[in-house]
């Protein structure tokens, strides 16, 4: 039988909406972890040509989509918005164009219908997708890593986040997407990087580990990208046919991802030795965010986890990058902690979740 969250015995329906990136998200969700549905409409074909996400160009692509993706999410849940119990949106961070649209329009739906309304921290939303997927319990420690951030956190429960470590300059999202951009693979860059690593040596290159032979658990993506740039720079001033070779291509991808999966275990097991997880105990070591759909990183986790004798949680792939049903869930559990909208919210570019 499903285990109801906190003591509340009714059974809660949330609608989650999430645009603060490229990604148009709307979810049905309900307090016993099912994903009544999920629709995801990607901006992704919209900023490909651009080979990076155009903030102007995605809130327009939210404005002309949000409206359908609320309908089909309620039709394929075969609920009405007269079944659901609470409203939920991202209300930051992210690009503020797009999380001004999916706000407004949760601000709509809920004024119009009287229903609660819970203010989603998109970083939030990521970090609790474990909790509805596999059920983790609180205190669990996170490695949260997107396009945006890059951070270990100590989560001790919903709205209590300590932060343990975080990048100095880029997000690994960000870094992978760069490196993509330099080999002229597309965009997003993750997860076409991931794949090409796949065919690659990752021992044919070898790139900096920035920060790991220091103390401490922050991560430095943007020397990991330079030392990448200026290596492929030289490569192509040497030979300019280099560059279209797929063996080649395939071993710096490999030898980068190899250099991000080194840093992330470097520090993950700083942090595991930090005063205050030991304190803490934690039940689970958690991947979540883009980032965490990479192979390798899921795998290293995995080893890291069962030699410490921790639970290891990461999502389904499909709920690593953004999506509704994240924050239709953090909407629930925000609601079941009684934090909902009782003045007007105004969303933040900026909200890191130790202000939470
Ligand atoms: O969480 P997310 O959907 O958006 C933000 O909140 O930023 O993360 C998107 C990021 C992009 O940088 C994308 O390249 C990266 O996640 N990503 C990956 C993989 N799949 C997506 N990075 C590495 N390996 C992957 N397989
Ligand atoms: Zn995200």
């Amino acid at each position: 039988m499903k285990t109801f969250v906190g003591s509340v015995q009714k059974k809660i329906l949330c609608l989650g909406i999430e645009s603060s990136c490229d990604e148009t998200g709307v979810a049905i969700v309900d307090s016993e972890r099912n994903i009544l549905s999920n629709i995801i409409y990607s901006q992704i074909p919209e900023h490909q040509k651009y080979g990076g996400v155009v903030p102007e160009l995605a809130a327009r692509a939210h404005i002309l989509a949000i409206e359908d993706v609320v309908r089909r999410a309620l039709s394929v849940a075969g609920r009405t918005i007269d079944d659901i119990d609470v409203i939920a949106a991202t209300a930051g961070p992210g690009l503020i164009g797009g999380v001004l649209v999916g706000w407004l329009g949760a601000v709509g739906i809920a004024q119009a219908t009287g229903k609660p309304l819970v203010a989603v921290n998109h970083l939030e939303g990521h970090a609790l997708v474990p909790r509805l997927t596999n059920d983790t319990k609180f205190p669990f420690l996170l490695l949260l890593a997107s396009g945006g951030h890059s951070q270990i956190l100590l989560v001790n429960g919903v709205g209590n986040y300590e932060l343990i470590g975080q990048t100095l300059d880029d997000s690994a999202g960000e870094a992978y997407d760069k490196v993509a951009k330099m080999l002229g693979l597309g965009y997003p860059g993750g997860p076409i990087v991931d794949s090409r690593a796949g065919l690659g040596d990752s021992v044919a290159f070898k790139f900096p580990r920035p920060l790991c032979d220091k103390p401490g658990c922050d991560f430095s993506f943007s020397g990991l990208k330079t030392a990448a740039r200026t290596f492929v720079e030289k490569q192509k001033a040497i030979d300019d046919t280099q560059i279209k070779n797929d063996e080649f291509i395939n071993n710096i991808c490999a030898s980068f991802q190899s250099a991000v999966v080194d840093c992330m275990e470097n520090r993950m097991r700083n942090a595991m030795k930090d005063g205050r997880v030991l304190a803490a105990s934690p039940n689970a070591l958690v991947v979540a965010g883009g980032v965490a759909k990479n192979s390798a990183i899921r795998a290293m986790l995995s080893v890291l986890a069962s030699e410490s004798g921790m639970q290891y949680a990461a999502p389904p792939l499909n709920l690593c990058t953004d999506n509704g049903a994240m924050i239709a869930w953090a909407g629930i559990e925000n609601y079941l902690v009684g934090k909902i909208v009782k003045e007007p919210v105004a969303p933040r570019p900026r909200w890191p979740l130790t202000e939470l």
